[in-house]
């Protein structure tokens, strides 16, 4: 399961990460900008104040594609619980800022940059802070943490709240910082829980298909597999393209409301040809340890 944490300079990420270390041990602890020279790079453009917009956006991009090659799918296919400290919404919310008249409609320029390749988090925990106090707090050690920019920066985070409420978990980041943590942990500690329950539903759709594409209808399964913990939107953001045979959407619906128990018992695989999710008896066995 993939967990991240958002918010502005100085809301106190860094801290909830650390103390998230005493709680889940075994968790693979991760950040971007990464330890890697893809993320050097990114820090000589962060203190870079002439540094090009769009030139910076690849470079935090490819950092991030490094990232998940190198760090975030290997533990993920382990089965680990990832957290990481920033995260493509960083992207979406800082750069959506500083594209601004560069390219038309920024966060949805650079969403769509990603969506070919990225792997959304499963949990966004945000750390809401004030851009005034973020600015004061982060002490304006670099060009991004001006009040002004840190407002528009917010702006763009509640604008990503807004498009998918069910990932984020808002946290009141003027707390004390036990308060912050102990939100934190109740958050990663229940999203858990249904995680886990979904993986022991249906264990081997969950491992087979989280390392593959993706690449619209192929994808249907693993989503049909679990789907009593994901939105409609989410499935329709990862799913651009698919499109739903007839009844499928109400079938699914009546799966997560326990009306029906298993929206991919008795499927047919041939219309999904040529993906390893739906190959087998992999998905048909139900059931799990
Ligand atoms: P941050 O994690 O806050 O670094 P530090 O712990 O050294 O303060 O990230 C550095 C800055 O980079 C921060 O101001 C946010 C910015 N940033 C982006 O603009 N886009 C991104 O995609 C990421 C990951 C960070």
């Amino acid at each position: 399961m993939l967990v991240t944490l958002e918010g502005l300079d100085g809301s106190g990420k860094t801290t909830v990460r650390e103390a998230l270390r005493n709680r889940f041990p075994d968790a693979t602890y991760t950040r971007e900008p990464t330890e890697t020279w893809y993320g050097e790079a990114v820090r000589r453009s962060i203190g870079a104040d002439d540094a090009d917009p769009l030139a910076e956006l690849f470079l935090y991009t490819a950092d991030h594609a490094a990232h998940l090659t190198e760090t975030i799918r290997p533990a993920l296919n382990r089965g680990e619980l990832v957290i990481s400290d920033r995260y493509s919404d960083s992207r979406y919310a800082y750069q959506g800022v500083t594209l601004a008249g560069e390219v038309t409609r920024p966060i949805e320029y650079i969403r769509g940059i990603h969506e070919a390749f990225t792997r959304p988090p499963d949990l966004t925990l945000y750390l809401d802070l004030d851009p005034n106090t973020a600015a004061d707090r982060a002490g304006a050690t670099n060009k991004f943490e001006r009040v002004d920019y840190l407002a528009k920066v917010q702006d763009n985070y509640e604008r990503l709240i807004d498009a998918e409420p069910g990932r984020f978990t808002r946290i009141d980041a003027t707390q004390s910082p036990e308060e912050v943590i102990a939100r934190a942990e109740t958050a990663i500690e229940q999203h858990l829980e249904t995680w886990q329950k979904s993986r022991r539903l249906r264990p081997d759709v969950s491992r087979e298909c989280s390392n593959a594409p993706y690449d619209g209808n192929s994808q249907f399964e693993y989503f049909a597999a679990t789907y009593n913990r994901v939105s409609d939107s989410r499935i329709r953001q990862r799913l651009p393209k698919y499109q739903p045979l007839p009844g499928e959407w109400d079938t699914l619906t009546e799966y997560r409301s326990g009306a029906q128990p298993d929206p991919t018992a008795g499927r047919t695989p041939g219309r999904h040809s040529g993906n390893h999710c739906v190959s087998g008896s992999s998905y048909s066995s139900g059931g799990g340890t």
